[in-house]
């Protein structure tokens, strides 16, 4: 299939896209590097000996995708593109609403006009907060904690009604839990610009000397050493789990959990970076930072059953792909 990967330049786009040339699909890429370098697309043909076609493109913008769409003979979309950082989206809401939501609805028209099919989105395991853990998909959604959250909601719900519009439609929303680690080749992984938000980019970046220490966001949650517990996995899982859905669509809207189904502590993923780079990390406990919650993990059962995936790589395997590509870049 040919596949229009918007936001393919980025941490998970660029991974999935070595996943879907692995797969033997074709890949366009629209990405107008707001938080990455076209540098990452050459390592992508790199890593894979196969090219792709690049398109400098916002997917907000009706008359670059007008190009994109007349241009290729697009089978399916994947939709990354987006902003993410969640404080930011607090500060700067119509920033987030706008870039988010436009292109969502933009990419929906384009598949409506071109009768593309096949879409799947890229969503957030925060769309489930407030609800109890092992999160399910058949949890109902209220509001989000955050901006950035509500984009993923509200853009949830555009795909769903798209659908419900064409039965000759499919959707497939994927709700990410935490991805580190990066490609074993080293060549493509998370750099985060400035300080990084996320603490995995932290602790490698700890490790690496950029940063002097690492501060853990609180220590007296109702978890087991007191520290936030998540749903860690590779990247590379995550991105195979794109084409296992892509490859599995059907006509409707469906929606995957994509974890391990398993949490972490921070202290546990701190001892197991220790323990798989040889790094020492220092830390101290701070204040916890506001709008985490203590605990998020999936329920994958249905990813399993349905999309026949299962993401099997350890955190020790995380790890040390994290620190690989951190110890390889400038
Ligand atoms: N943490 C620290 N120190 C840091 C960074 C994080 O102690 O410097 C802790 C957090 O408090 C949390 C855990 O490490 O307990 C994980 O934090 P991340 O920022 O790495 O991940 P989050 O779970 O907070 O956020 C991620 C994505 C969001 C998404 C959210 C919910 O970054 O985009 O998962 O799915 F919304």
């Amino acid at each position: 299939m040919n596949i229009l990967v918007s936001g393919g330049a980025g941490y998970i786009g660029s991974h999935t896209c070595v996943s879907l040339l692995n797969a033997g699909h074709n890949v366009i890429i629209a990405d107008n590097l707001s938080n990455c370098q076209e540098e990452s697309v050459h390592r992508i043909e790199r890593i894979t000996g196969k090219s792709l076609t690049f398109y400098n493109a916002d997917v907000t913008k009706e008359d670059e995708l007008t190009l994109i769409f007349e241009n290729n003979a697009i089978d399916g979309v994947v939709h990354f593109a987006g902003y993410k950082a969640v404080g930011e989206s607090v500060l700067e809401p119509i920033k987030y609403y706008y870039n988010n939501v436009v292109s969502t609805i933009q990419l929906s028209s384009f598949c409506k006009k071109f009768s593309v099919r096949n879409f799947v989105f890229s969503s957030s395991a925060t769309v489930y907060e407030g609800n109890r853990v092992p999160y399910k998909e058949s949890m109902k959604l209220g509001h989000a904690a955050n901006p950035y959250g509500e984009t993923k909601i509200i853009s949830e719900r555009i795909l769903t009604d798209l659908a419900k519009s064409d039965s000759n439609i499919s959707v497939s929303i994927l709700r990410y839990f935490n991805p580190i680690g990066a490609h074993p080749s080293g060549l493509i992984g998370e750099s985060p610009s400035g300080i990084p938000n996320n603490l995995m980019p932290y602790i490698t970046q700890v490790a690496k000397g950029k940063l002097e220490r690492l501060y853990v966001y609180g220590d007296d949650y109702p978890t087991p050493d007191g520290t936030g517990v998540r749903d860690y996995l590779h990247v590379m899982d995550l991105s195979e789990g794109h084409v296992a859905a892509l490859e599995k669509l059907k006509t409707g809207t469906h929606i995957y959990n994509l974890g391990r189904g398993q949490g972490t502590s921070v202290i546990q993923l701190i001892t197991t970076f220790e323990n798989a780079t040889g790094n020492k990390i220092p830390y101290s406990i701070v204040e916890r930072r506001p709008g985490d919650v203590a605990t998020s993990y999936a329920d994958v059962d249905k990813a399993k059953k349905e999309l026949d995936w299962n993401a099997s790589r350890s955190l020790w395997q995380m790890c040390e792909d994290a620190w690989r590509f951190e110890s390889m870049s400038t």
